[in-house]
């Protein structure tokens, strides 16, 4: 039996403990267990995207839910070309640097989000508007060598894990996108193939990871056949590409989203191709669009935690699948609120995340712990 006496001398014990060695303290009385623990418990991560500003990494209550959630962050802008090098030549780390060294003070794992990102409206305009010299693609090869190397040398083995390339193919017909720095090559692959292999150069302990928005729905067909062929071709190449990040924006986006567990079947099937071509797989960037989910929030949460259980329950059957991250841990900071192009149609917010504005937890925290709980143990 526990007495008030040996608790107090198993707290004063504690405290002459070494920092490492001390067990941690209890976040509130009957608090859940936090999400990273029970991760951990299964040899898995469980994490979050964090921006710098003041309503996440600047907002004290944020940072502490996250402290108590995560073992695993990835910055949601700061580590993107366009914010390390807003001009060219203009280096500017220190708003990462923030995360990551409050990050590396906590324990926390960070993910490098990302090197190369496709659509051309997402690179620096700097870059866009490069000439390049007499020779483009030496140019351009150049260029994206000094991009790799500024990033990957800054950061160095602090970062294990990085998006290489993000969302190279076209939803709208599988096809590789186009932009500045993949039109000098003959095809797109060469490009990406070239990402990787620089990556691989200067960050060679680290996890190269294509990261894409693909889903298990019919209007995502096309997105999910360029995405096999991209990594069977960059297969073939040799690529050292070693996983596969799944965006998982999921949810209701479009109309032809209603044959739920037939979509989920078509989502196995195409994670089980991946997997059976030897990538591993990770969940970079989950939340749950509400948009055709009714207003009333009770049946609003609900809707949206039997959604996530359901999609993590397919993807966490994957052992390789180790990593799980949210993008963004409360309903007031998701990039949902103000994106204008699957809106809920009575204008009322977005409830697409485990933690609502107030920082209490939601039932989709609650399907995110029980999936986990369920998902068979990582070796
Ligand atoms: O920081 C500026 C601020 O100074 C300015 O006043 C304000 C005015 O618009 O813009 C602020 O920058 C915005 C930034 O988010 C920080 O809030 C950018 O305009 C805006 O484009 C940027 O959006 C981000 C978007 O990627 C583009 O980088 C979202 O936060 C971020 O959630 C989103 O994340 C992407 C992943 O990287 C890839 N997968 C999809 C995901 C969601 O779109």
């Amino acid at each position: 039996m526990t007495t008030r006496r040996t608790m107090l001398g198993a707290l004063v014990g504690a405290a002459l403990l070494p920092t490492a060695l001390r067990p941690l303290p209890a976040f509130a009385a009957g608090a859940p267990e936090p999400l990273k623990d029970i991760a951990r418990r299964k040899g898995m991560r469980f994490g979050t995207a964090i921006g710098s500003g003041p309503t996440e990494f600047g907002n004290p209550a944020y940072r502490a839910l996250v402290e108590r959630e995560c073992g695993l962050i990835v910055a949601t802008n700061e580590m993107k070309w366009q914010a390390i090098e807003p001009s060219k030549g203009q280096l500017q780390f220190k708003a990462a640097d923030t995360l990551l060294a409050w990050a590396n003070e906590h324990g926390i794992a960070m993910r490098g989000h990302n090197l190369f990102w496709q659509p051309e409206k997402w690179l620096p305009h700097w870059v866009v508007q490069e000439k390049f010299g007499a020779n483009v693609r030496q140019g351009v090869e150049r260029l994206m060598r000094e991009h790799v190397r500024a990033e990957c040398e800054h950061f160095g083995k602090a970062i294990a894990s990085w998006d290489v390339m993000n969302e190279a193919v076209d939803p709208a017909d599988g096809k590789l996108r186009q932009n500045p720095l993949t039109r000098p090559f003959g095809t797109p692959v060469e490009q990406i193939d070239l990402a990787f292999r620089l990556a691989k150069e200067y960050a060679p302990h680290a996890q190269l990871v294509y990261n894409d928005y693909m889903r298990g729905d019919e209007g995502s067909a096309k997105h999910r056949a360029g995405v096999l062929q991209l990594l069977a071709d960059l297969k073939k190449r040799g690529t050292p590409v070693d996983a596969l990040g799944l965006q998982s924006h999921i949810g209701s986006w479009d109309e032809s989203q209603d044959r739920g567990k037939a979509d989920l079947l078509e989502w196995r099937k195409f994670l089980d191709e991946v997997s059976g071509m030897g990538y591993d797989l990770l969940i970079t960037e989950l939340d749950v669009n509400d948009r055709r989910l009714p207003a009333d929030i009770a049946k609003r949460d609900a809707g949206v935690a039997a959604a996530c259980r359901d999609y993590l329950d397919v993807c966490l059957s994957f052992p390789r699948l180790r990593d799980v991250l949210v993008w963004g841990m409360s309903d007031d900071i998701s990039w949902l609120q103000t994106w204008d192009e699957a809106p809920r149609k009575d204008g009322l917010p977005m409830r697409p995340c485990p933690y609502d504005a107030k920082l209490q937890a939601k039932p989709m925290r609650q399907a995110i712990a029980d999936a986990i709980n369920a998902a068979p143990a990582r070796a």
